[in-house]
C-alpha cells in the first residue's frame, strides 16, 4: 500500500468558512472522505494527525457580517461553535478543530509571510484602487457597485455583473459607488504583495508530473491552469478584517501596513499548520507538530472539494516550496460537487440539507453510510432522499442489521449466549472463513487509495457473505438434524459479526461500537484520536476474533427502517420552487393608475435615522427617530428581521411625512420609512444626497 514509504500521516480537511452552518455538500466534498481515511489509517495502526478548523477571515465573512449589521467577530463567534458541534455530531474524528481567528494562527501566518518576504519571494505592485473617502477604506471588489459597461445593469458588482455574467474590474464600472457609504469612490494608489506564481511554474509542473496517480478530475484542472500559464496573485488586501500584514516587513519595504491584511487564501491553508501547532500544545509537546509538516516521511493529504483545487495543488504548494522547510502533499483527492434531488445545491434557495437539522431527525451513521455510497468521487453525484431510504432499509437494516440480529438471537437461544466451538467444519464453514480473511485487504486497499464508495461497497459485501452463508447452512434445520453443524454456523457467523464490528468502524463508527457491545468484544483499536490502543486492529480483523466459550452481550436492533412519510417530510423541506417553474419569482404587478392630483397629496421627505431600537415583545418592529430637518419623528418600521437596529443609526431614508399617525402595540408611529423590497423579500433603504427635509417629487 502507498502508506508503506511513510511513517506518519497528516490529514487536513478544507477549513469551512464560518459564515453559515455546514451542509451535506460540505460533508460529501471533504469531511466524510477525510474522516473515513483517518479512521481507517488509525485502525491500521498508522500515526495519524487529522486537523480542521473554521476559516474566519476573508471578505466573504466581512460582507456577510456587514449585511447583518454586526461585527465579523460576532458572526464567526456564532457559526464556529455551531459548525464544530455539527461535525462532532457526525463523528468527525479531528485531532484538533481550530479557528483562524486564534492568536497562534495570526502568528503562524505572519511568520510564514515574513519568511517568504525575507527570501525575497514576493513581488510588489503599486496600483490605483478605488477608495471610499467617507468610510476611509479601500474597497474590495464586492463593495463597489455601478453600471455594467456591457449590459447597462446599474447594480453590477466590482468583480462581476450578475445580470450578464461579465467579469469586471471595479475600475470598469460606470458611475461607481461604494456600498458602504454610497459615496463615489476615488482612485488612490496602494501597494500590494504578490506571489509570483509564474516563477514556480516549472517546479510545480515537474512536481505534478511525479503524481500520475492523482485523481483525473484533479489532474485535469491542474493541467489546465498550468497550460494557461500561472499568473502573479495579490496576497494582500486593504480591508479591515484579516490577519494583519506584519508591520516590520512592510516598514522595511517602505510600505504603509495600516489597514493591510493577508489575503484569506494565503492564510487559510497555513491554518492547517496552526491547527497542528495547537494540537501539539494540547499534547503538552509544542514541537510535536514539526515532523507532521516538515519530515520527508510524512504522508500529507488534503481533502477538499473541487472549487479548492487550484489553491491546494498549486498556490499552497508554491508557498511551501518558497518557504523551504515544508513537505509537499502526497495527494489532494478532491471530490466533485454533490447535487440534491437532481438540482444544484443552493443555500440561498434553501436547497440544502443542513447537518444540524439532519441530526435532529436521524442517527449520524445512516447518512455517513448512505452518503459514502453516493460520493462525487469522479464526477458530480446526486443525493436523493429515496436513495437514502433504500440504502438504510435495504442495506443497513435488511442486510447488515438482519445478519447481526439473526446471528445473535440464534446464539442467545441455541448456544446459551456463548460462542460455540467450531468442530469438524464443513466446506461451507471453511470457505466462509477463508473469504472473511480477504476482507481487511479488499476494503483497506480501497480506503487507502481514496476509493470510498468501493470500500463501503466491500464492507457491505462482508455482511452479504454472512447472510448468504447463514442461509446456505440453514441452522434452523440443522438445529434438530445436526446440532454441531448448527453450532458451527453460529460460530462462523459470530466471527463474521466480530470482524464486521472492526471493518465497518470507519463508515459506521457509532453502530460498530454498539455491535461490539452486543458481542462484548473488547480490545479493538480505536479509530478516534487518543483512543484505546487495543491489540485488534484492521489487519487482525480477517481472523476469528472470538474465542469459544466467550460470553456474548444482549442482542439488539442496529438499524430501524425509515418510513415513507418521514422521507416525504425531508423532501418537502427542500426549499426550491416546483419543477418546471421559473426560478425567479415574477415582479409584482403595477397597481391601478392614479391621477397627478392623487400623487400630489403625498408628501415624501428625506431624513436621517438618529435613533433606532427594538420594540420590546415585537418580532418585527423597530422604533426609530428620524430627523426630518424641521422636526424629529418617531416612526415604527416592520424591519427587525432585516436590519440590526444599531446598523440603522445614521442611515439616510425617504419618509412619507403626511401619513396619519397610528398606534402599533400601544406606541405611536408618525410616518413611514420607504424601502425597496426585491423579489426575494430583501429590503433596501432609499437614499439620496438631499439635506434632511428635502421634498421628494
Ligand atoms: O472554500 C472554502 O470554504 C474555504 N474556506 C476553504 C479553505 S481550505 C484551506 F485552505 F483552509
Ligand atoms: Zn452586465
Amino acid at each position: 500500500m502507498a502508506s508503506s514509504a511513510f511513517n506518519r500521516i497528516m490529514v487536513t480537511a478544507a477549513l469551512p468558512y464560518a459564515n453559515g452552518p455546514v451542509h451535506l455538500g460540505h460533508l460529501a466534498g471533504a469531511y466524510l472522505p477525510a474522516d473515513l481515511f483517518s479512521r481507517f489509517q488509525r485502525m491500521k495502526g498508522e500515526d495519524v494527525v487529522f486537523v480542521c478548523g473554521s476559516d474566519e477571515m476573508g471578505v466573504a465573512i466581512m460582507v456577510r457580517a456587514r449585511n447583518e449589521g454586526i461585527d465579523p467577530q460576532d458572526l464567526v463567534d456564532r457559526y464556529h461553535p455551531m459548525i464544530e458541534k455539527a461535525f462532532a455530531g457526525f463523528g468527525m474524528s479531528f485531532d484538533h478543530y481550530g479557528r483562524t481567528t486564534s492568536p497562534i494562527h495570526a502568528e503562524t501566518s505572519q511568520d510564514f509571510f515574513r519568511t517568504l518576504a525575507s527570501k525575497d519571494v514576493f513581488a510588489l505592485k503599486t496600483e490605483e484602487q478605488l477608495y471610499d473617502p467617507e468610510a476611509g477604506i479601500f474597497l474590495a471588489d464586492r463593495f463597489v457597485v455601478g453600471t455594467c459597461p456591457s449590459c447597462g445593469n446599474e447594480n453590477a458588482y466590482g468583480d462581476q455583473c450578475e445580470k450578464c455574467g461579465s467579469t469586471l474590474s471595479p475600475k470598469e464600472l460606470i458611475n461607481p459607488r461604494s456600498t458602504l457609504s454610497d459615496a463615489t469612490p476615488e482612485l488612490r494608489e496602494t501597494t500590494h504583495f504578490y506571489l509570483p506564481l509564474g516563477d514556480f511554474q516549472g517546479r510545480l509542473d515537474q512536481w505534478i508530473s511525479t503524481h500520475p496517480e492523482w485523481k483525473p478530475n484533479v489532474l485535469g484542472q491542474v493541467r489546465s491552469w498550468l497550460n494557461d500559464g500561472l499568473k502573479d496573485r495579490a496576497i494582500t488586501r486593504d480591508v479591515p478584517w484579516g490577519v494583519p500584514v506584519p508591520k516590520d516587513v512592510a516598514d522595511e519595504l517602505g510600505i504603509d501596513a495600516e489597514g493591510k491584511v493577508i489575503y484569506v487564501w494565503f492564510d487559510a491553508p497555513i491554518g492547517y499548520i496552526s491547527d497542528t501547532k495547537e494540537w501539539a500544545l494540547k499534547q503538552g509537546d509544542p514541537e510535536a507538530w514539526k515532523p507532521y509538516w516538515q519530515a520527508d516521511d510524512t504522508r500529507l493529504v488534503h481533502f477538499i472539494g473541487k472549487d479548492n483545487i487550484v489553491f491546494h495543488c498549486l498556490m499552497f504548494p508554491a508557498m511551501l516550496m518558497a518557504h523551504g522547510d515544508y513537505t509537499l502533499p502526497e495527494n489532494v483527492p478532491a471530490n466533485e460537487f454533490l447535487n440534491i434531488e437532481g438540482e444544484k445545491l443552493s443555500t440561498s434557495r434553501g436547497w440544502a440539507v443542513w447537518l444540524h437539522e439532519y441530526l435532529e431527525d436521524f442517527e449520524p451513521d445512516l447518512l455517513r453510510y448512505a452518503l459514502a455510497t453516493m460520493l462525487p468521487e469522479t464526477k458530480d453525484a446526486d443525493f436523493n432522499w429515496s436513495e437514502f431510504q433504500t440504502r438504510v432499509n435495504s442495506e443497513l437494516a435488511d442486510v447488515l442489521g438482519n445478519f447481526v440480529n439473526r446471528t445473535l438471537t440464534f446464539a442467545a437461544r441455541f448456544a446459551d449466549g456463548k460462542v460455540p466451538e467450531l468442530v469438524h467444519p464443513s466446506a461451507a464453514d471453511t470457505a466462509a472463513l477463508q473469504e472473511l480473511a480477504t476482507f481487511p485487504d479488499r476494503i483497506g486497499k480501497a480506503y487507502d487509495s481514496y476509493r470510498n464508495r468501493e470500500a463501503v461497497f466491500e464492507t457491505m459485501a462482508l455482511a452479504r457473505l454472512g447472510n448468504k452463508y447463514f442461509n446456505d447452512t440453514e441452522p434452523w434445520h440443522t438445529r434438530k438434524s445436526d446440532p454441531q453443524a448448527c453450532a458451527n454456523t453460529i460460530h462462523v457467523s459470530l466471527q463474521i459479526c466480530a470482524s464486521l464490528s472492526v471493518l465497518m468502524e470507519p463508515v459506521l463508527p457509532f453502530s460498530a461500537e454498539k455491535l461490539r457491545s452486543m458481542l462484548r468484544l473488547d480490545g479493538v483499536r480505536a479509530s478516534m484520536p487518543a483512543g484505546v490502543q487495543g491489540e485488534i486492529g484492521w489487519d487482525q480483523a480477517g481472523r476469528p476474533l472470538l474465542s469459544p466459550g466467550h460470553e456474548l452481550g444482549e442482542p439488539g436492533i442496529l438499524f430501524t427502517k425509515i418510513e415513507d412519510d418521514v422521507i416525504e417530510e425531508q423532501k418537502a423541506r427542500l426549499g426550491a420552487t416546483p419543477e418546471g417553474q421559473e426560478e425567479e419569482s415574477p415582479h409584482e404587478p403595477v397597481k391601478d393608475v392614479i391621477t397627478y392630483d392623487d400623487f400630489a397629496k403625498l408628501d415624501f421627505r428625506m431624513g436621517t435615522i438618529i435613533e433606532a431600537e427594538e420594540m420590546p415583545k415585537s418580532k418585527k418592529l423597530v422604533k426609530t427617530i428620524v430627523d426630518l430637518g424641521f422636526e424629529k419623528r418617531q416612526i415604527l418600521a416592520g424591519i427587525k428581521e432585516h436590519f440590526e437596529p444599531q446598523a440603522l443609526i445614521g442611515k439616510r431614508v425617504a419618509v412619507v411625512a403626511n401619513l396619519a399617525p397610528r398606534k402599533m402595540m400601544g406606541t405611536e408611529s408618525q410616518g413611514m420609512i420607504l424601502m425597496a423590497e426585491d423579489r426575494e423579500g430583501a429590503l433596501f433603504l432609499m437614499n439620496s444626497d438631499g439635506e434632511n427635509g428635502s421634498v421628494i417629487r
